[in-house]
């Protein structure tokens, strides 16, 4: 455990010299299974793994919301050694903004990518990250650094940000754990009712509906962005904030239903706001009248 900046630093510096490949998985603590399978891909590729744990006041827009964010430091370290984690480092707010609540003078804002969807419905939101992301990595120095896409478009900036800024730092994207009834893991998962942990659901359901009229056929965005709100709004306990469908690599929303795409919405169930994605790449279209093979186009689908 360290909670100083220069003591982590020094840490993995000291390893690095040894010839040690350092592993970083930044989190804001609340381990699930997801957070433990990044710390177990980043055991499996690296020599050592180092887990930040910090509750990042700056990306939280709601003071309420981040009052609400749950905290168990003894039980997440537990966890971190047992997942493979060698450093867990958990600084104090002071130690990583010195003088909050006065805000850093400096922050990173990663432009357009940062904007949309999560953005575009958490003013600021992505500020927070990409500037506590850029801290960790400037504190932590070269590694390979763990992500899940549960947050894809958070992995969309992570990306930008690390290659526009020439960080030595390698992003890793990591898929999404879910529940065995396919709700995808959340730290905010524990303050769902057990009716609202039901209604949750309608997340995932919505994304597999939008998959599967994608792999049936339908080519009409706006069509299958329906099929996906309808498929969320059976439930009165969730509020849909969005269902997108964008191309993956730009997070621009796709003007055709081809080629890589991300499938990603954002609701209110309750208290809690949830996202979720998933994706599939799908050929192009032929031009009408273009000779196709007997099932050249069905199931060409292929869900990531
Ligand atoms: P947090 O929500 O704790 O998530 C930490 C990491 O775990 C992120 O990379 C996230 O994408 C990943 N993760 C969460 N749920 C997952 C799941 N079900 N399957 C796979 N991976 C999952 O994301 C943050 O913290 C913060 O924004 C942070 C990057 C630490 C900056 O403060």
């Amino acid at each position: 455990m360290i909670d100083s900046v220069a003591g982590f630093a020094e840490a993995l510096e000291s390893e690095r010299a040894c010839g040690r490949r350092v592993g970083l998985v930044p989190t804001m603590g609340a381990l699930h299974t997801g957070h433990c399978s990044l710390i177990e891909r980043a055991a499996a590729e690296c020599d050592l793994v180092a887990m930040t744990l910090f509750v990042n006041p700056l990306q939280f827009g709601d003071t309420a919301d981040l009052a609400a964010y749950p905290r168990d430091l003894d039980g997440d370290v537990t966890v971190a050694g047992t997942s493979g984690a060698d450093i867990v480092f958990a600084p104090s707010v002071e130690e990583m903004y010195p003088g909050f609540p006065t805000p850093p003078s400096s922050s990173v804002h990663v432009a357009g990518v940062s904007e949309r969807l999560e953005g575009a419905s958490r003013p600021g939101h992505f500020d927070g990250v990409a500037t506590v992301v850029a801290k960790l990595f400037s504190i932590a120095g070269r590694c390979r650094a763990y992500f899940g896409e549960k947050d894809f478009q958070q992995l969309a900036v992570v990306r930008t940000l690390a290659r526009e800024l020439c960080l030595p730092v390698e992003i890793v994207a990591c898929p999404t754990v879910r529940e065995p009834d396919g709700l995808a893991m959340s730290s905010r998962n524990v303050r769902l009712s057990p009716a609202e942990r039901k209604a949750a659901l309608g997340l995932h359901r919505g994304l597999d509906v939008g998959l599967r009229a994608l792999r049936g056929g339908e080519r009409d965005i706006d069509v299958v962005k329906g099929l996906i709100r309808a498929e969320m709004a059976a439930s009165p306990l969730v509020q849909c904030d969005y269902a997108e469908i964008v191309e993956a690599q730009t997070l621009l929303p796709a003007s055709s239903a081809a080629g890589d795409l991300r499938l990603l919405v954002a609701a209110k169930v309750g208290p809690v706001r949830l996202i979720d994605n998933e994706g599939i790449v799908l050929e192009p279209v032929p031009p009408e009248g273009t000779f196709v093979p007997a099932g050249a186009l069905a199931g060409t689908g292929k869900e990531r």
